[in-house]
C-alpha cells in the first residue's frame, strides 16, 4: 500500500497546481492514467483570460462570463475566480511560463480575443498556450522531491468510510490499476483531490484527447457527491474538418483575431445569426453551424483568415498553419474547413470555491468539477483560470486542515473474478454508447432523441455492470464503465431541463424560462431543477 498526505488524481493543470502548492510541506501522490503531460491541458490553444490591462476591469470579465452563461453562472464563483486572474498569471509568468511577448502593448504582453470576450484579455504563448505551462510546471513537478509522480496509474474506485463501512462519508484515497504491472494498488491519503478532467469521449467527436472519459465525475457519483448542470455540454465550433486529422482544434483566437466563417460559395452567414457575428459566444456559434450544414446539406462551412498578412498568421497561429499545411491546406491561402465537435464539460461534481464535494476531505478541481462559474455555457479561456485558481484556494484549505489517521484499508479483493472471455464486448459498446450520444444528445436535442438514449444507456449500461462484476479491470474497462455513467448523467439532467439555455437547446422546449435553475442531481436521492 502507497500512502500520501495528498493524493491527486489527474496531472493537467489543475493537478499540477495543486501539487505544487501543496508539495512545501506535504507529500504528494499524483497519479495519471498515460504520461504527466497528457490531458486537454496540453492541448489548449487559445490562452488564460485574465484581466490584466489597465483598460480591462474584473466588472467587465465578470459581465462576459455571465453573459455567456445564460443566466445561469454562479456570480460569487466568477468573481473570486477573475478577481484571483491577475495573481494565477503572475504565478505561471514567474514559474518561467513563456506567454508571447508584445513589447508595444501596456503589460508587455500580447493580449488576443475570443467569442464573448468585450475586451482583448486572452494572455497566450502562440497557438499552443496549454503545451507550453504543463511543459513548464512537468519540469518543476519532475524536479520536486515531495512529489511521487505515477505514470500509467488509472484509478478505479475512492475508498471511502462508507465503504469501509465506517461513520460518515470521508474518502481516504483509491484503487488504482498499476497497467504496466496490471495489478490493482491500494493508494491511501488523508486528502484525496478529483482533477481527472472533463468527459468530451462520451461523444463521438470530440476535440478532447482520449485521457477525457468523466472518470472524476462518475467516482465523485458513486462515492456520494452530487453533480450539476451536467446538461450542458460545449461544442466548440471550429474543429478541423479532415479524414486524416479527427479532433484537432483551431483556436477560436482565429476568429478573434479576424477569421471569418463562411458557406462553400464564400457567402459569410454569421451576421445574420447575431449581431456579434464571429465572436459571438461558442454556444450561438456552434448552434449557427449546425443550423447552416443542415440547411444547405453541409459536410463542413470554412473559416477564413487568409486575407490577413502571411507572416501575420504564420506568427500567430504556427502551430494551426504547419499541422494545416502538413494535410495539404495552406491557411495563409486558403480558408480552413471546419465543424463543430464536443469539447468541454460545463457540469460536473458540485463543489465550493476551494473545491470541496460533499464527500469529506475529496476535493474536484478544474473540469471534473462544477463550481458555477460557466453556468449554461463557458466563456472561452476561463477554463485553464479555473483550474489555477480553484486549485490554488483547494491547496489552502488542505493545508489548514487538522491532521488525522488514516484507517486500516483493505486490499482491492479480486478474488471473484477471472480474465475476460469477450473483449468484443467492450469496444462494441464503447462505440455504441458515443454515436447514439452524437446522434441523440446533440447541439438541438429533442425529447424522444434524449429518451432514445436513455433507453440505450440503460441497456449498455446493464451490459457493462455485469461484464466489470465478473471479469479483471483493464483501463478500456474501466474507462467504459465511466463513460456510461457520465452518459447517463447528461441525458438524466437533459430531460429535467424543459426550457432552452446556452448550451441546451430542445425543439420541444425553444423558450428560455425566467427564472434560471441549476440542475442538481443526488445520488439515491431525489432531482432537483431543470
Ligand atoms: P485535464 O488537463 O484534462 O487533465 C486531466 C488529467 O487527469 C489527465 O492527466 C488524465 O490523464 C488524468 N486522468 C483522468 N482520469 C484519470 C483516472 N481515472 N486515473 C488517473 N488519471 C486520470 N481552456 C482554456 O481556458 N483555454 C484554452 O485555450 C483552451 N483550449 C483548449 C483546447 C483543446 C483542444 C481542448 C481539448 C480544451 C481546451 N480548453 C481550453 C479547455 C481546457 O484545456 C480544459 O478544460 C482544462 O485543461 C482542464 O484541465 P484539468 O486539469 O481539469 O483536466
Ligand atoms: C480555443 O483556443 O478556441 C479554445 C479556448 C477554450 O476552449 O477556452
Amino acid at each position: 500500500m502507497l500512502k500520501f498526505d495528498v493524493l491527486i488524481i489527474g496531472s493537467g493543470l489543475a493537478g499540477m497546481t495543486l501539487a505544487l502548492h501543496l508539495a512545501e510541506s506535504r507529500k504528494v501522490g499524483l497519479i495519471t492514467k498515460r504520461d504527466l503531460l497528457e490531458g486537454s491541458s496540453t492541448y489548449a490553444q487559445g490562452g488564460i483570460a485574465a484581466v490584466l490591462d489597465t483598460e480591462d476591469s474584473v466588472e467587465e470579465h465578470i459581465r462576459d462570463t455571465l453573459i455567456a452563461g445564460a443566466g445561469l453562472c454562479n456570480e460569487e464563483a466568477a468573481r473570486f475566480i477573475v478577481e484571483h486572474s491577475k495573481e494565477a498569471i503572475d504565478w505561471l509568468i514567474a514559474l518561467g511560463v513563456p506567454f508571447t511577448k508584445d513589447e508595444t502593448h501596456r503589460t508587455g504582453y500580447h493580449l488576443t480575443r475570443e467569442g464573448g470576450h468585450s475586451h482583448r484579455r486572452i494572455i497566450h504563448a502562440a497557438d499552443a498556450t496549454g503545451a507550453a505551462v504543463t511543459s513548464t510546471l512537468g519540469q518543476k513537478i519532475k524536479a520536486h522531491p515531495n512529489i511521487t509522480e505515477l505514470e500509467e496509474h488509472i484509478a478505479i474506485d475512492l475508498i471511502t468510510s462508507r465503504k469501509l463501512g465506517l461513520p460518515g462519508n470521508r474518502a481516504y484515497g483509491v484503487y488504482a490499476l498499476d497497467k504496466q504491472a496490471d495489478q490493482v494498488v491500494t493508494i491511501a491519503a488523508k486528502h484525496t483531490i478529483l482533477a481527472s478532467g472533463g468527459a468530451g469521449k462520451v461523444y463521438l467527436y470530440t476535440t478532447n484527447p482520449d485521457t477525457a472519459t468523466g472518470d472524476g465525475i462518475a467516482m465523485g457519483w458513486r462515492a456520494g457527491c452530487r453533480v450539476g448542470n451536467m446538461e450542458f455540454m460545449q461544442f466548440h465550433p471550429t474543429c478541423l474538418y479532415h479524414p486524416h486529422s479527427k479532433s484537432f482544434l483551431i483556436t477560436e483566437a482565429v476568429r478573434g483575431e479576424g477569421g471569418i466563417l463562411k458557406l462553400p460559395d464564400g457567402t459569410r452567414f454569421m451576421p445574420e445569426h447575431d449581431p456579434r457575428a464571429e465572436l459571438a459566444p461558442r454556444d450561438v456559434v456552434a448552434r449557427a453551424i449546425d443550423f447552416e450544414m443542415k440547411k444547405h446539406g453541409l459536410d463542413c462551412v470554412y473559416l477564413d483568415i487568409s486575407y490577413k498578412p502571411a507572416h501575420f498568421i504564420r506568427e500567430h497561429f504556427p502551430n494551426i498553419y504547419a499541422h494545416c499545411l502538413e494535410l495539404g491546406i495552406d491557411i495563409t491561402q486558403q480558408p480552413i474547413p471546419v465543424v463543430p465537435a464536443v469539447h468541454f464539460t460545463c457540469g460536473g461534481l458540485v463543489t465550493d470555491l476551494t473545491g470541496h464535494t460533499d464527500v469529506d476531505a475529496l476535493y474536484a478541481v478544474g473540469e471534473v468539477a462544477c463550481t458555477g462559474l460557466h453556468g449554461a455555457n463557458r466563456l472561452a479561456s476561463n477554463s485553464l483560470l479555473e483550474c489555477l485558481v480553484i486549485g490554488k484556494a483547494a491547496a489552502e484549505d488542505i493545508l489548514a486542515a487538522p491532521e488525522i489517521k488514516l484507517p486500516k484499508i483493505p486490499d482491492w479483493d479480486d478474488s471473484q473474478v477471472t480474465d475476460p472471455d469477450e473483449e468484443v464486448v467492450i469496444s462494441h459498446n464503447w462505440d455504441e454508447l458515443r454515436r447514439a450520444m452524437w446522434d441523440y444528445v446533440g447541439i438541438v436535442r429533442t425529447n424522444k432523441r434524449l429518451m432514445r438514449a436513455q433507453n440505450r444507456i440503460r441497456l449498455l449500461s446493464e451490459e457493462i455492470n455485469e461484464y466489470y462484476r465478473h471479469f479483471h479491470v483493464s483501463n478500456d474497462l474501466i474507462e467504459l464503465r465511466n463513460l456510461v455513467q457520465t452518459s447517463e448523467l447528461i441525458v438524466r439532467s437533459a430531460l429535467l431541463r424543459k426550457e432552452s439555455r446556452g448550451l441546451h437547446y430542445s425543439r420541444d422546449y425553444p423558450e428560455k424560462l425566467e427564472q434560471a435553475q441549476e440542475t442538481i442531481l443526488t445520488p439515491d436521492g431525489p432531482a432537483a431543477g431543470g
